[in-house]
């Protein structure tokens, strides 16, 4: 893995009544969080994302269940299993990423160092290839 993406593995915080994680920008998160979003109740064999961002960061979080995260730098590719709560994938700007093989009970958890914006995304993967170069 690269700077671009790599896993972040979050202290576990437990003890025999359970589990806890914290997550704290600048901390745990490396950058500001200005947005959390999270997607669940996929329907069977969906694959989600086909992007890239020109500039936004995003750490995701397998919160419940399991999915499988595809990343593509223009490069390589590299699949990343995203099955526990306490492991989070960042992946920087100009990263190409699709999401599948959602567990019915997945909840992926994404946080992100800006707001929502349309200008932001690439989804074009000709144009992605081309911004990489
Ligand atoms: P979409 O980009 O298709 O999701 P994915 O990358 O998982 O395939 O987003 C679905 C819709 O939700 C789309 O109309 C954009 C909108 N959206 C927001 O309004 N705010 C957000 O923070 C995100 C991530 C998406």
């Amino acid at each position: 893995m690269q700077d671009k993406y790599r896993l972040i593995n979050f202290k576990i915080l437990g003890d025999k009544r359970g589990s806890l994680i914290s997550l704290e920008q600048n901390k745990n998160i490396p950058f500001e969080i200005k947005r959390v979003y999270y997607i669940y109740g996929n329907s069977e064999n969906i694959r989600r994302g086909f992007h890239a961002h020109k500039k936004l960061q995003q750490v995701a979080i397998c919160i419940n269940g399991s999915c499988e995260i595809m990343i593509d730098n223009g490069k390589e590719k590299e699949i990343v299993i995203l099955n526990s709560p306490n492991k989070g994938l960042l992946i920087q700007n100009m990263i190409w990423r699709e999401m599948y093989n959602f567990s019915e009970d997945c909840i992926l958890m994404v946080l992100a160092d800006d707001f929502y914006d349309e200008s932001d995304y690439i989804r074009n993967y000709e144009e992605f290839k081309e911004g990489v170069k």
